[in-house]
């Protein structure tokens, strides 16, 4: 079907005002294209709406954690007035990233996770975090220079507003981004890019996609994570995900390593 400018606007607006959506604040181009991606295979409004709604659950559902951000971003206000330093900032942060379904299953590994990032990047001066989530509160962790270059990109509204006061209170060289970056990639250069657990289910919201999303990239170095195994633990994924990456840097020229860390496999994808 053809989707014209006000049923556009009424599908949009019904999401915005909806109890399990108004919090988030989600950029409006993400529910646009959305809308533009499921109006021609609907054949009326009401499947338009249950695409819309499919879809929105599949790219937010199973990552909205608990956290309320006002609460904490009082809490952060009061941890930072005391000036901590690195020793009471791991376990402020760590206390955080158990709280997230996807840094909660690297919160063991996490120095592991880094020194083996920067083994096959070098030092980055510059990175982006794609699809951050709370990621980016593992900074303590990565043990970069003060005048790093962080740029964090979420489409979660309050998640991000979170980030900032984050940075601006311990990393103030770091700036959270809301932007939906299927619909529009990072223009900001960075040396290299954190893509984690992220690109199986830009193949879900747009087949292919990740093809032309790692083209668009202005870094030298893509670092992709995958889960290894299913989430019931029963079966290894690698298979499946080596030919997710195989698939979308097919003919670029580009070079790629793989290693793997805790349970997830790490692609670094040397675009430069
Ligand atoms: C599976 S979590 C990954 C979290 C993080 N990369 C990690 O591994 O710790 C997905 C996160 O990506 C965000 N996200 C999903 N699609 C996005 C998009 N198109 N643009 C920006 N953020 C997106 C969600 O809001 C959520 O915070």
């Amino acid at each position: 079907m053809d989707i014209h400018p006000e049923l556009m606007e009424e599908l949009i607006a019904g999401v915005q005002n909806s109890r399990k959506y108004r919090q988030l604040d989600l950029p409006r181009e993400t529910l646009e294209d959305l809308l533009q991606y499921a109006a021609p295979l609907s054949r009326n409004k009401a499947e338009l709406k249950r695409r819309l709604r499919e879809k929105l659950h599949g790219i937010l559902a199973p990552y909205l954690e608990d956290l309320d951000y006002a609460h904490e971003l009082d809490a952060l206000n009061t941890f930072a007035a005391s000036s901590p330093q690195l020793p009471a900032l791991k376990p402020w942060a760590a206390g955080l990233l158990s709280r997230h379904a996807s840094t909660r299953e690297r919160l063991t590994d996490l120095e592991a996770l880094y020194q083996t990032i920067f083994r096959h990047t070098g030092i980055p001066r510059s990175i982006m975090d794609l699809a951050c989530a709370l990621n980016p509160l593992a900074l303590p962790w990565m043990n970069l220079a003060p005048n790093t270059d962080y740029f964090a990109y979420d489409l979660h509204g309050p998640r991000v507003g979170f980030l900032n006061a984050f940075f601006k209170a311990f990393y103030p060289q770091a700036t959270a981004i809301k932007q939906d970056i299927l619909v529009q990639a990072p223009i900001e250069p960075a040396e290299i890019g954190f893509f984690f657990k992220e690109a199986h289910r830009f193949e879900k919201r747009q087949p292919g996609s990740n093809r032309a999303f790692f083209a668009s990239l202005p870094i030298r170095t893509l670092v992709v994570s995958l889960p290894a195994r299913d989430l019931a633990g029963h079966h290894s994924l690698q298979p499946y995900h080596d030919q997710l990456i195989a698939s979308a840097i097919a003919g670029q020229g580009w070079g790629l390593e793989r290693d793997q860390v805790g349970s997830e496999l790490l692609y670094f994808i040397h675009k430069a």
